[in-house]
């Protein structure tokens, strides 16, 4: 309970006052229940046991055969919804009704209450009527007789709109003010003869001002006389005006940080919080606590059951099952659990980053201890022989080679193992994974390259292109289709196809290139291991010196 404004009871409830004359609008006293199923009870209303209707009046009966739980008001059959200590209480209450059929009267329900302290708001409420032969009219006493009502009639059904209600099908009325008693009254003009294809039935309602909308299929409903809607009573202190009850020191209700207020409806008082001092249940508008909430005068505090422990705030530490040693290992183990996996994840980051960086390092390191370096400063020396021997990068290679896969090995020689390659653009290739890797042959490896890529004779495999990036030296020569000459002539299959005059052609072709690597070529180029294996045949037989 907010530390906010108080009232206290009045002079009817004398005999408790002693207990109550401090207690707290909105805090249910000691020992009562402040609630029936969802309907918060508030001071002072009480409900529960008999010691706690200080006053019939403000008496709740909580019928537990329900479920939820329903309040009624006092004894009667009248429904509360709500209770607000703005002074008003939400029932809900039966439709009345007045029903026909073809040979006239049929049934009704001329629904009323009578309520000796509590006033049906005049401006919270309407009273509305629905029917399209129909008179219905309210009659009560407020200390004089008052009547009011309203007329509906129609004879179409198309002529009734939906959420309509101005005296076509429906209509409403204001009630007067206080208006303690309510009866209900129908009459019609044709029995509703006229319009019983539709509508046989008048129907009257009191209802809380927007709670019912006009529905054109409510005229035909004969469920609609089983229909409650909500009325808004009005409630005040007593029987004197503020002026009279504030001399009246002992009973007075309204305490500090509240203010006096004759109500608009009615006689007695209430008791208004002033401005910034509103009545507030924490436990109910702030919900604050996981545990039990405890209503506190001014305050709240809250509570874990038992077996559990914290502060019962959602703030703050809640409540959480006592398991003293477990629990803090658990956290020190998650914690350092997440830090491990954070630590990890951080490392392996910087790893992989590192490692990366590593690789990037190594590969210009190989490319510079290959000769790379060396090897781009005269290709771009001797720009006119045009881009002949481009540098590849290990990826596009490896890629092409499928990672240096077994299956695409084409032989091994004693300078390094040959691999297949295949480019994306679809031409194939052989790759030679050189032996050099001493940094004393680097200058002579370059030089080999750089003639090699000038060597443009039909008979001496092409060097495409080369890869500096890996520790060992990447050639990338164009494919020979049919492999070497020793496997030529060595497997079975091929010797009886191969004619002297093929063989012949073959062996000039061998000493062709030879003689131009040796002799034509500048510098010439000696060729120191001329073997059957380094012989390549093309796809027409065309002999292609390699390996040199
Ligand atoms: C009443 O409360 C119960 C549970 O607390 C809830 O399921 C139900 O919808 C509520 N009924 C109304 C009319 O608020
Ligand atoms: C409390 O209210 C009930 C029902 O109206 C009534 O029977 C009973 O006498 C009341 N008790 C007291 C102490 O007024
Ligand atoms: C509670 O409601 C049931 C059903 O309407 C009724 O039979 C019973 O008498 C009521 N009990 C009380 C204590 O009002
Ligand atoms: C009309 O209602 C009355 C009363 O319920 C009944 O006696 C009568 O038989 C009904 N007439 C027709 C035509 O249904
Ligand atoms: C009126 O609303 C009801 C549903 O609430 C609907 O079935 C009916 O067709 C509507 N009638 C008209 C005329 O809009
Ligand atoms: C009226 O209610 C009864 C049972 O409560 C149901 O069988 C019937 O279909 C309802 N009629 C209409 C028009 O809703
Ligand atoms: C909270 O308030 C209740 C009711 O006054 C009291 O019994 C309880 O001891 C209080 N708890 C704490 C933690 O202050």
């Amino acid at each position: 309970m907010g530390f906010r404004c108080m009232f206290k009871v009045l002079a009817v409830f004398a005999v408790t006052l002693t207990v109550t004359a401090t207690s707290v609008a909105g805090q249910a006293k000691a020992g009562c229940q402040s609630n029936c199923g969802n309907t918060s009870i508030p001071y002072p209303f009480e409900t529960g046991s008999t010691d706690c209707n200080i006053s019939k009046r403000f008496f709740i009966r909580c019928n537990t055969s329900f479920n939820p739980p329903k309040a009624f008001l006092t004894t009667s059959d009248i429904e509360v919804l709500h209770i607000s200590l703005n002074g008003y209480l939400r029932i809900q209450y039966s439709v009345g009704y007045d029903c026909y059929n073809s040979s006239g009267s049929a049934y009704y329900f001329y629904a009323g209450f009578r309520l000796s302290k509590f006033l049906i708001s005049h401006t919270r409420n309407k009273f509305t009527a629905i029917g399209c032969d129909t008179y219905a009219y309210v009659e009560g006493f407020t200390g004089r007789t008052y009547s009011t009502g309203c007329v509906s009639f129609c004879y179409d059904v198309a002529d009734l709109v939906n959420r309509s209600c101005s005296g076509i099908g429906c209509c409403q009325t204001a009630l007067p003010k206080g208006v303690t008693d309510y009866e209900l009254s129908f009459d019609s003009y044709w029995k509703h003869s006229k319009v019983l294809s539709f509508n046989p039935c008048s129907y009257g309602f009191a209802v809380e001002d927007g709670a019912y909308s006009f529905s054109v299929s409510d005229l035909s409903n004969i469920n609609f006389s089983k229909r409650k809607f909500p009325i808004i009573l009005d409630w005040t202190i007593g029987n004197q005006n503020c002026m009279e009850a504030k001399m009246d020191v002992d009973n007075y209700a309204c305490k500090q940080n509240s203010d006096c207020i004759d109500p608009e409806n009615g006689r007695g008082y209430l008791c208004k919080c002033l401005h910034g001092f509103q009545d507030i249940n924490e436990c109910e508008t702030l919900k604050p606590c996981s545990g039990t909430c405890h209503n506190l005068p001014g305050s709240y505090n809250c509570s874990c059951p038992k077996g559990f422990e914290g502060d019962g705030r959602k703030k703050g530490t809640g409540c959480n099952p006592k398991v003293k040693q477990h629990f803090p290992i658990l956290v020190g183990t998650l914690g350092i659990g997440m830090s491990l996996l954070f630590s990890l994840l951080c490392c392996s980051w910087v790893y992989l980053g590192l490692r990366q960086r590593k690789l990037n390092l190594l590969k210009q390191q190989n490319f510079k201890q290959n000769g790379g370096v060396l090897l781009r400063e005269q290709l771009s020396k001797r720009e006119e022989y045009g881009g002949i021997a481009k540098i590849f990068t290990l990826e596009e290679l490896k890629k092409a080679m499928n990672n240096y896969h077994e299956s695409r090995i084409l032989g091994r020689g004693g300078q390094g193992t040959v691999y297949k390659g295949l480019l994306l653009d679809g031409r194939s290739i052989a790759i030679k994974k050189s032996l050099i890797g001493n940094q004393n042959q680097v200058q002579p490896f370059v030089n080999e390259v750089i003639v090699l890529s000038q060597i443009n004779h039909r008979n001496v495999v092409k060097l495409l292109r080369c890869c500096l990036e890996t520790q060992v030296p990447l050639l990338v020569y164009e494919y020979v289709k049919n492999g070497t000459l020793f496997d030529y002539l060595h497997n079975a299959t091929h010797t009886s196809i191969i004619s002297w005059e093929a063989r012949l052609k073959i062996a000039i072709e061998a000493v062709e290139a030879l003689s131009y690597l040796h002799s034509a070529a500048s510098p010439p180029i000696i060729h120191r291991e001329v073997k059957l294996t380094n012989i390549l045949l093309d796809e027409n037989y065309n002999a292609k010196v390699s390996d040199f």
